[in-house]
This record gives structure tokens, C-alpha cells and sequence, in this order.
């Protein structure tokens, strides 16, 4: 510190070790978006990598420009470090290095606050980085002292051949991916499915669809494969996805999709029976028939399988079945148990098929062959796994009782009861688009409100199970009542659920 040229040194190398890392950032989130390891294990690590290189660079450009200020001949004033154009310093390339630092801090911001906004603008903001690297680039070259040095230019050279090359590819592959390709696996563009990205553009969208095949899987379950009517590819979808099929007698239902997701051909869906004769899933056993054309909603996410290191799935009866999509989109090498628990065996859907498939990873417990009892809350203590658990109600709460909150993920089939007892007081919705004020009562929903205020909007199970009326609020504070999705999640991600869900603030606004 006793070297009146330390600062001189902290801002070179802090600023040459930022650029570093801000291009290999950049050049490995190209990386991952080119999907080079699609197929491959791709650990969340791989994600966490591009995030730390991003991040260290933002410190070291931090560290940089306060260097710049401290250090005693360059001494340059706050308001020049952050204001473009007004150094007097070599304005123009000061002012592309304050700019790309406004850039890093744009993307590490808009990357943590990803599921609250929209991904056409997180994804701008992000590309901009691109743009960043090079404009780091032109200041180095131009504001910086050791441009005309041998190394500099050395590691210039390195740096804007591999980003220009790495653009150049990135830019090549965006063209050449068909929908086909477009991988629908745990990873895309290498990361973590948000919710924004597990649900498709339009996860709304009706689709005109044909059954093309129709079996038996199991006493009382029918598995059954749509395809497209105008034989397209199906829009990509990930594991964990639902569909909703409108069916001709009037009703909507929702099944989980079990098939690969990266089979884009059709989907696969397992149906149980479980309403009387006409009804629901009794239609689709008894009356519905190869050839038959049905409108299908989605597909559907809100249950997305997340990057982990390891997986304990846990599925109950019919819950096997976005727990076998999960299975079919994993890596080979990836580390899973599955436990699977049944009634009797011939009522667990595809559990001789899995246990052939994967031996040992597959444990089957069935009621009619049990001969211990499955010690539930041991398995998952015993277990560092990521649990994800569809199933009976009941099933599911003792999973979510004996599983820590960070690790838990479930999906229910049947809204739990929430609204007893909750607070129902009126209240005041805004619409973002008209700016209309519109009064709920005590005894209706606000979808209800909404509707008869003449605002379109998509229901379907009218419980708060299916997701289909997902509404984004924008101000004030929901109350969450459905079953979609732990509600800590949709307080990140901004959304409610308006056939059952109200608000503990006497106003909401809401976008529609
Ligand atoms: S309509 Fe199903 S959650 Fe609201």
C-alpha cells in the first residue's frame, strides 16, 4: 500500500481480469445456448459457472473503477466514473467502458429477478453483453495504458478472435435449430427451466389433436398418444407438463404428460378412471376412440424439473406419470431413485416397464406384495436428493412434512381446501390495460369479477389445481388459496390464481 503506484496496479488488473471473465462468461453462456450438451449430463454447476464468471467480472469492474478514483495521479472524480462522456479523459472510450459496466450490472439484475419478468426482455438485456465484449474491447484499447504493450495486445487478440468466432457460431446455430431439435430435456440453453420458460409462448394455445393410439397400461388406466391433426411437431415442452383436452361432452380435464419430452412427434397421456359412466375420464375410457379429434390446451407447466445433482422421485399410483416424463428427460448418468407406491400392482401404470428399464434405481411398493413397511420419512432423510412427488393428498403431505422446503417439489391432482375460514373481504381490482376499477364481493371470485366486467379470461378446473387462469399482479399483495404451486414461488414469479385466490391488500392490479 506503501506504493504510491499500488492503485495504478489494482486498476490494470482488475480491469484486464474483468474483461477476461466477462468474455468467458459470455463465450460460456454461448456455449450452453448452443446446447452442446444437450443429451449430456449437465449439472446445475455448468449454469452456476456462467453466473459466477458474470458476477466476478461485475466485482472486478467495481473494484476497477473505485481503483480509478484512489489511485493518486489518475484521481478521477465520481461523476466522471459514472456519467458517459463527460471524462475529461479520452470521453468517447471512457464513456463504452461506464456503458458496458451498466451492461454487466443490467444482466446480473434482469438474471436474478428472471421469473418476474418477461423473457423477451430478459433475454435483450442479456445479449447485450455481447455487445459489452467488444466495447470492453475498444476502451481497453483506447483508454488504457498498456495498449501498445506486447501481452496486451496478445490477450486482445485471444479475446476478440474467440468472441467474434463464438458470436459467429451462435449466431449460425440459432438458424440452423429446427423445432425439432430444440431440446426439451432438463436443461435449456443449458439452464434451469424458470416457469416462464417451462411453459411454451402460448401454454394457452388449443391445439386440433388425433388419437393415434389407445392401451390399456394398467386395471383402470389408459394410456393414450395424441398427435397433431396437421401432423406439425408439438411445441417443446419439459417434464412436468400437463395438457388440458376439451372434451366433446362439454368438460375440460388435465392430464400429465408421461411421454419423452423430446419425442416432438405426439404426446402420451395416462388416464384413470375416475368419474361415472359419460363423465371426465370414464368418457375417454369408454367412448373415445382411435381417430377422434379433441381440442387440447397447452402443454402446461407447474411442475418443472429442476437442475439438481440427484433426484428421489416419489410417485403414488397415477402420480407416475409426469414423474416417468422426468425420468425419460434425464441424462443416462444422472443419479435418481424412484419409489413407487400402489395399491395393488396391477394398478400402477408402466411399473414393470420401469423396473425393467432401470433395476435397481426402481422401487415398486406394492400394497398386495408389500412385506415391510415403507419407512417414508426415513427414505427422504436418509437422502440428499431433490424429492418431486405426485400423488394422493395425503402422500404428498407427508412429503412435503418430511422433506426440507429448498428440496421439496409436488404436484397435486386435487385442489386442497384453502378458502375455509380464509378472508374473503371485499375488494378492488385494477386493470393494467383499461385502468378499470373493478369491485369483488365477499362471495364471488375474482375471476368471476373479471368476467362480468367483460375481461376474457382462460379457466378451466375452477379449484385452483390447474393453473389455466394465471394472472400476473402487478401491485398489492395476493392471497394465495389454490394448489398450483408452493406459494412462495408465485410470489416470485408475480402470479395468482383468480377462481380461488383473493388478496390480504384492499387493492390488487392486476395485468389484463
Ligand atoms: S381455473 Fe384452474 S387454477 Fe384457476
Amino acid at each position: 500500500m506503501n506504493d504510491p503506484h499500488f492503485w495504478w496496479y489494482v486498476t490494470r488488473a482488475s480491469a484486464v481480469l474483468a474483461w477476461v471473465l466477462m468474455t468467458a462468461a459470455v463465450l460460456w453462456g454461448i456455449t450452453l445456448s448452443t446446447r452442446v450438451f444437450r443429451g449430456a449430463d449437465n449439472p446445475a454447476w455448468l449454469q452456476d459457472l456462467h453466473r459466477f464468471l458474470g458476477g466476478t467480472a461485475l466485482v472486478l469492474t467495481g473494484i476497477h473503477m473505485v481503483s480509478l478514483m484512489l489511485d493518486p495521479w489518475l484521481a478521477m472524480p465520481i461523476d466522471q466514473l459514472l456519467i458517459p462522456l463527460i471524462a475529461e479523459y479520452r470521453p468517447l472510450p471512457v464513456a463504452l467502458g461506464i456503458l458496458s459496466f451498466y451492461v454487466l450490472l443490467a444482466v446480473q439484475l434482469t438474471s436474478r429477478m428472471k421469473n418476474r419478468l418477461p423473457q423477451r426482455f430478459w433475454k435483450a438485456v442479456h445479449y447485450l453483453s455481447y455487445v459489452a465484449v467488444l466495447a470492453v474491447a475498444i476502451h481497453g484499447a483506447f483508454a488504457g495504458t498498456d495498449a501498445g504493450a506486447a501481452w496486451y495486445q496478445g490477450v486482445a487478440t485471444v479475446i476478440v478472435t474467440a468472441s467474434v468466432i463464438a458470436l459467429i457460431v451462435r449466431i449460425v446455430m440459432a438458424r440452423r435449430r429446427t423445432p425439432a431439435t430444440s431440446s426439451s430435456r432438463l436443461t435449456n440453453d443449458g439452464a434451469v427451466p424458470s416457469l416462464a420458460e417451462a411453459n411454451p409462448s402460448n401454454p394457452l394455445a388449443v391445439t386440433r389433436m388425433i388419437i393415434t393410439a389407445k392401451h390399456p397400461v394398467a386395471d383402470g388406466v389408459v394410456r393414450f398418444r395424441l398427435s397433431r391433426v396437421d401432423g406439425q411437431p408439438i411445441e417443446p415442452w419439459y417434464a412436468g407438463a400437463h395438457v388440458t383436452l376439451r372434451l366433446p361432452i362439454g368438460v375440460e380435464r388435465q392430464y400429465s404428460l408421461c411421454s419423452d419430452p423430446a419425442d416432438r412427434g405426439h404426446l402420451d397421456i395416462a388416464v384413470l378412471r375416475q368419474e361415472p359412466v359419460g363423465r371426465g375420464s370414464a368418457y375417454l375410457h369408454d367412448i373415445a376412440e382411435l381417430g377422434d379429434e379433441l381440442d387440447v390446451i397447452g402443454p402446461r407447466n407447474h411442475f418443472p424439473l429442476e437442475a439438481a445433482h440427484e433426484y428421489l422421485f416419489i410417485a403414488g399410483g397415477i402420480g407416475i406419470t409426469p414423474i416417468r416424463a422426468m425420468i425419460e428427460a434425464l441424462p443416462p448418468t444422472r443419479a435418481w431413485r424412484l419409489l413407487y407406491l400402489g395399491r395393488t400392482r396391477s394398478e400402477m401404470a408402466f411399473s414393470r416397464e420401469l423396473e425393467s428399464r432401470y433395476g435397481e434405481r426402481v422401487r415398486v411398493v406394492a400394497g398386495d406384495e408389500r412385506t415391510e413397511r415403507l419407512d417414508l420419512a426415513g427414505e427422504i432423510a436418509a437422502a440428499t436428493a431433490d424429492v418431486y412427488a405426485c400423488g394422493s393428498g395425503a402422500l404428498l403431505d407427508d412429503v412435503i412434512a418430511a422433506t426440507p422446503r429448498a428440496r421439496c417439489h409436488v404436484e397435486r391432482f386435487i385442489a386442497v381446501d384453502r378458502t375455509t375460514g380464509a378472508n374473503r373481504a371485499p375488494l378492488v381490482v385494477v386493470a393494467r390495460t383499461t385502468g378499470r376499477r373493478i369491485e369483488v364481493e365477499a362471495e364471488e371470485s375474482v375471476l368471476s369479477a373479471l368476467q362480468a366486467a367483460g375481461i376474457p379470461m382462460a379457466t378451466s378446473c375452477g379449484t385452483g389445481v390447474c393453473g389455466t387462469c394465471e394472472t400476473r399482479v402487478l401491485a398489492g399483495t395476493a392471497l394465495h388459496l389454490d394448489s398450483v404451486m408452493p406459494d412462495d414461488d408465485k410470489d416470485e414469479i408475480g402470479v395468482f390464481y383468480p377462481c380461488v385466490s383473493r388478496a390480504t391488500t384492499p387493492e390488487l392490479v392486476l395485468d389484463v
